[in-house]
């Protein structure tokens, strides 16, 4: 029997892209521009259905009307999570051998606990590797550590509070001696961070480019991969966003492929290991 031919979708016209790429940059702070209709029907086609639309005609308004799952959904299209523990090793070395010492006197000031804050944490394993890197050496300092955990999408965050992982995943970052350390076997074989790190860190949703920032001053952020997909202006927000949450000599993380384009005065850039680091300088943001 002859296959019959999938029934076409028409095309986005220009006034529907329009719309969608509008909506994408609100929530996302990633602009699309002319000629990325193949991304959007690649990447939100499976949304027609779930929405229940008829054509991309209707998208922006079930979008719109569906508010925080049509936020959600919209978010899970176009954002990637790709995450895991310990990702690129020297930043997290940096911050045990370089930002706990030079921030132990503020921390010791500010309560006694290290305050960091992961700006798009994805699902959990960057925040809980924190927890795991500085933990000896806060120990040591006499401190302890506090991480609140943000990201956009609820999604990511569930399975980041459940903070289950497969063993395989685990064992590609975390030596077996870590894993003894750190993780619970669960009956199904994976492997659970255990309850002294967990109860380090506190999760909840903020989207960096609109939300409040947690409040009080933090001695270190780690924003890792997040701004990459965002234009220049949001880019420029982010930073400043950055720049008021850090306390005086405060430590930004950013990915191993980022750097602060355009560059800012409220930061000034060190090395660890040939890891590019970003300083807080003294001084007020504008
Ligand atoms: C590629 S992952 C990086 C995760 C982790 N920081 C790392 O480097 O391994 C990017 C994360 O940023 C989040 N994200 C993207 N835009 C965001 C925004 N405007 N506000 C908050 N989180 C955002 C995504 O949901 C995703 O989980």
């Amino acid at each position: 029997m002859a296959v019959p031919d999938p029934v076409p979708t028409p095309g986005i016209d220009p006034e529907t892209y329009d719309r969608i790429s509008r909506l994408v940059y609100a929530h996302t702070g990633v602009r699309l521009g002319p000629g990325k209709e193949y991304f959007v029907e690649g990447r939100l086609g499976g949304l027609l259905e779930e929405l229940g639309c008829s054509g991309w005609a209707e998208l922006p308004d079930r979008l719109a009307a569906a508010r925080r799952r049509g936020a959600d959904a919209l978010i899970r299209a176009v954002v990637t999570h790709e995450t895991r523990f310990f990702r690129d090793q020297v930043p997290f070395r940096a911050l045990a051998e370089r930002v706990v010492p030079d921030m132990a006197g503020a921390a010791r000031e500010d309560g006694g606990r290290l305050r960091v804050w992961c700006a798009g944490c994805s699902t959990g394993q960057e925040p809980y590797s924190v927890v795991m890197a500085v933990w000896d050496r806060i120990r040591a300092e006499g401190l302890d550590v506090a991480v609140w955990a943000t990201d956009i999408s609820d999604r990511a965050l569930d399975k980041a509070r459940r903070a289950r992982y497969e063993a395989q995943d685990v064992g590609r970052a975390v030596t077996p001696q870590g894993v003894e350390r750190w993780f619970d076997r669960q009956h199904d074989g994976r492997l659970r961070v255990c309850a002294s790190v967990r109860e380090r860190v506190r999760f909840a949703r903020l989207n960096v480019l609109r939300d409040p920032t947690p409040e009080g001053r933090f001695h270190v952020v780690l924003c890792r991969n997040v701004g990459i997909y965002f234009d220049r202006p949001a880019r420029k927000h982010l930073y400043r966003v950055l720049g008021r949450v850090l306390g005086p000599g405060g430590y930004l993380l950013l990915g191993a492929a980022e750097t602060l384009f355009p560059p800012v005065p409220w930061f000034k850039t060190c090395y660890f290991d040939r890891t590019l680091l970003f300083r807080r300088t003294p001084g007020a943001v504008p």
